[in-house]
């Protein structure tokens, strides 16, 4: 063959190579609102800057007359390039070809992008959009998954590793995702679970639609497997490139700096009247943060799940932070097990990926009650703790007003290795609230009392408990607060203790791994 020829040949390869499973069945994907598995890597990666692997790749299985009906790329589009400039792995299933279902070679593709993505230290990003093990190829089909899932264990704290979900995810396949760090589903177009709708159907005899059963709304606010909920696959390139942002390419880097604009003195008045008068009134702790933030930017994560806990990224004075707040203004910022487990989870990957992290206080104490219990509130608040104790990561608590009982403990105080503790002068720091302490302390007291007596009483232990405990001061005196400061100098007294903080160096003892209660 002249090399003309020889040339030709390969343009031709490439082309084919690139319409997947051809031109009806792309227009199919496009009908039912999806991307197909190139156009979605070409919204996420900086533009040219795609290097594709494995281009040629065509599976050997022989089973059911397989080996007539090839496809260049087998099914999944991988390779690398570049998000804001930096080098990012990917792979992308291409539900064109044989619905994106996984052979022995889809998942060696895979794990080639997996394991150069580990060799050189940079993000793997993965876009889910398949059917499944390749039913015709049946065991090696399983092994493959396999082969992905102890990549992923392998990766986990070591490189980000972020799944976007924007078609069927179903079976065993689900659990890559589930090893990764953050999940996203496109809205009415994705789903996950373990046994579909029909299998449900004839093992329990329940009736439930695909939506429900694994639809993202129920995922990002019931079971709190996806942690971010997308109106569309654009809203999901949006989301994967904001993440990579605050992310530093592995566990041995720093997160990246960005340049800041927003004066890191800027006073904030506004939180100076931001704290109700009457403590039981809540308040948006949203304003809190945008108002505290480089140019009010929060990118929450699990914005639907655990609503009395936020957890998201921000910047202050550029460097990446990851921030925790309770939320007074759902379930008064109560904490029980959702939104322990939610904390627990995002402080870990803070901590795995060296991101440094602001908590923010308003906690009334843990859920009391038989739900909570009989569900493990004492494993999953343990949890909460344990991520927080364990974190060697700069720590900065603000207390903004309740921090009662073990929540006070949980939620990054000074012996937990929080690194720098301010109060608002609106902190109440105490064992429980004076309502409950006056009812433990009393109780037997009160019994002898008339109501009158009993009113009067309480009022007058209330203000004796409040003006003991109902402040900063009592803590502070302890140098458990180490200082209190003005609400509206947050920001700068933030930002300063985390520029302090920058040089912080803390390990914990060697072991092989510690034992969480999962
Ligand atoms: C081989 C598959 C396939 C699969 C789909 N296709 N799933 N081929 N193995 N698992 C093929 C179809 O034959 C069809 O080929 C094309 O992909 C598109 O599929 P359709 O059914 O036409 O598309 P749609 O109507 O959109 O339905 C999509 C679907 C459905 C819901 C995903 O295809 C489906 O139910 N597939 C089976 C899902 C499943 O049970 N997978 C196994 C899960 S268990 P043509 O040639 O017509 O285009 C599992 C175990 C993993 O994965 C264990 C890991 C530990």
């Amino acid at each position: 063959m002249a090399s003309q020829d020889k040339i030709k040949k390969l343009i031709d390869l490439r082309a084919e190579a690139k319409l997947g499973g051809g031109e009806k069945r792309i227009v199919s994907q496009h009908k039912k609102g999806k991307c197909t598995a190139r156009e979605r890597i070409d919204m996420l990666l900086d533009e040219g800057s795609f290097e594709e692997f494995d281009m040629f790749v065509t599976h050997r299985c022989t089973n059911f007359g397989m080996e007539k009906t090839k496809f260049l790329g087998d099914g999944v589009v991988t390779g690398q390039g570049t998000v804001d400039g930096r080098l990012i792995f990917v792979f992308s299933q291409d539900f064109t070809v044989f619905g994106g279902s996984l052979s022995e070679t889809f998942a060696q593709k895979i794990c080639k992008v997996m394991d150069m993505a580990m060799k050189v230290g940079a993000p793997c990003i993965g876009l889910n959009d398949s059917g499944g093990a390749r039913i015709q190829e049946g065991v090696t089909a399983l092994a493959g998954y396999a082969e992905i899932f102890q990549r992923n264990i392998m990766a986990s704290g070591v490189i980000p590793q972020i799944s976007a979900i924007f078609g069927p995810c179903a079976g065993g396949a689900v659990y890559s995702p589930a090893l990764t760090d953050f999940i996203m589903m496109t809205e009415e177009k994705s789903y996950m679970f373990v046994t579909g709708p029909k299998v449900v159907k004839t093992v329990t005899g329940e009736d439930i639609t695909t939506e429900d059963l694994g639809g993202a709304h129920m995922h990002a606010s019931k079971s709190g497997v996806s942690h971010f909920k997308l109106e569309d696959e654009e809203e999901g390139i949006m989301i994967i490139r904001k993440l990579l942002s605050f992310m530093p390419s592995n566990n041995l880097e720093e997160p990246p700096l960005a340049d800041c604009n927003d004066p890191i003195d800027r006073m904030e008045d506004v939180l100076n009247e931001i704290i109700p008068e009457n403590p039981n009134m809540p308040y948006d702790m949203k304003d809190v943060i945008y108002s505290m933030v480089d140019n009010a930017e929060f990118l929450e994560v699990h914005r639907h799940y655990a609503k009395n806990i936020l957890v998201g990224f921000s910047r202050m004075g550029g460097m990446p932070v990851g921030i925790v707040a309770n939320q007074p203004n759902f379930l008064a910022g109560v904490l029980d097990i959702e939104s322990s487990r939610k904390a627990a989870r995002f402080i870990r990957f803070c901590d795995c990926f060296n991101i440094p992290i602001l908590t923010l206080v308003d906690v009334p104490g843990f859920l009391p009650g038989s739900g909570q219990e009989f569900g493990g509130i004492i494993t999953h608040g343990a949890k909460l703790m344990f991520a927080y104790g364990e974190a060697t990561v700069p720590k900065v608590t603000i207390t903004l007003r309740k921090s009662y009982g073990g929540a006070h403990d949980v939620m990054s105080c000074k012996q937990l290795r929080g690194d720098l503790n301010y109060a608002w002068p609106s902190a109440e720091i105490a064992v429980m609230g004076a309502k409950g302490a006056i009812e433990v302390l009393h109780g037997r007291k009160m019994m002898e009392l008339s109501d009158d007596e009993k009113v009067a009483f309480i009022n007058e232990q209330e203000i004796e408990y409040n003006e003991k405990f109902a402040n900063p001061y009592n803590a502070a005196s302890y140098g458990y607060i180490d200082d209190v400061i003005e609400p509206r100098n947050t920001r700068f007294r933030v930002i300063r203790a985390f520029q302090s903080l920058q040089t912080k160096k803390q390990s914990n003892p060697a072991k092989k791994h510690s034992n969480i209660p999962l």
